[in-house]
């Protein structure tokens, strides 16, 4: 096993210096790692803008936060859903009227396991549509305040990108023959890693080298995500699951996120999770990514397609 660079109990929240001064924008804070990363940026002092698609849950996130933290915490919340094009987009307009910096976008919500194929109001299957054309459209019309601010780009990503298909179906990116819940969740997962890595050169390229770019993932976190989406027969599975030593809480599945958010001097090339056993759990740092989620010809092509079909250019 590879040294892990923060030692044997990995990178832990104790590195992350006061945050004061700072802006956070992160998805899907409701429950999950999406609630503890908000909790623990806040508590350095971050403004944390939290985008949620429920205000409700939102708002009562904002108690909770509050009831916990204090009533000063600096926090923004802002409705979007990533399944509609349009609310990215409004939710960006609203963002860029409350907030003048961005340091880090976190791109942590999902669904997962969905057990019928859907399609999003934009015409794309669920999972590919919330999980990366939602991020991938919020991520470029983002871009330019994070540049300006010197900001980071942070996908959550998942283990599952290699768990499936292991590849693009790019002759049927919407399912429309053979959907399984799992193949089209990790081609959802696999293609946020492959942006990731293709942003990294066309930023390289462009000498943008002062906006930094990740992959990470929480590994087997105790959070609501099989619930939300999955089927009672994935729901009854993770149920179990969550009762084996191959899952940990909700809080330590935030940390590869906060690392990547936070950190100074990490290597973007890497791919950050839990180091131990399955990479579901243990201590968090950089591990082996497989080559499929760095093929270059296939990131670039999706690339493209992603710009066509999102209709949004980034501005690289
Ligand atoms: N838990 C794990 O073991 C695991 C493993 C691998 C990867 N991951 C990844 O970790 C990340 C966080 O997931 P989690 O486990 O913390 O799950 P979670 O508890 O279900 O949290 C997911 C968050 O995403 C939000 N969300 C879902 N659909 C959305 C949409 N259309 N628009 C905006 N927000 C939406 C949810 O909001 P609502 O409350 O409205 O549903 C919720 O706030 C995901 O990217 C997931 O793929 C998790």
């Amino acid at each position: 096993m590879r040294k892990n660079a923060f030692g044997p109990k990995g990178w832990l929240p104790s590195r992350i210096e006061n945050l004061t001064g700072q802006t956070f924008v992160i998805t899907g804070t409701t429950s999950g790692t999406g609630f503890e990363a908000a909790k623990i940026l806040l508590s350095k002092g971050a403004q944390v803008v939290m985008l949620n698609r429920n205000p409700t849950k939102a708002a009562g996130v904002i108690t909770t936060l509050k009831d916990e933290l204090g009533p000063d915490i600096n926090i923004v919340s802002i409705q979007m859903d990533l399944s509609e094009q349009a609310s990215v987009k409004k939710a960006v307009e609203k963002v860029m009227q409350k907030v003048t910096r961005i340091d880090a976008l976190l791109c942590n919500a999902a669904i997962a396991q969905v057990p019928q194929r859907k399609l999003t109001i934009d015409g794309w299957e669920s999972q590919m549509g919330v999980n990366y054309f939602g991020h991938f459209t919020l991520q470029a019309l983002l871009f330019p305040l994070i540049e300006k601010s010197n900001g980071r780009i942070v996908t959550v990503s998942s283990m599952g990108y290699n768990m499936g298909i292991k590849a693009i179906k790019f002759d049927d990116l919407n399912w429309e023959k053979d959907y399984t819940p799992n193949n089209a969740y990790s081609q959802s997962k696999l293609a946020q890693i492959m942006s990731i890595y293709e942003l990294q050169n066309r930023l390289s390229k462009a000498g943008k080298t002062n906006v930094k770019a990740y992959a990470c993932h929480p590994g087997s976190s105790r959070t609501s995500l099989i619930t939300t989406s999955g089927s009672l027969l994935m729901r009854f599975i993770f149920g179990l699951m969550k009762l084996s030593p191959l899952t940990q809480p909700a809080e330590n599945g935030a940390y590869p996120q906060l690392m990547c958010a936070t950190e100074k001097d990490l290597d973007q090339k890497e791919f950050y999770g839990p180091t131990g056993r399955g990479h579901f759990v243990g201590p968090v740092g950089a591990h082996e990514i497989k080559p499929h989620a760095k093929d270059k010809d296939a990131s670039k092509k999706l690339w493209v397609i992603s710009e066509q079909a999102t209709g949004i250019k980034w501005n690289i």
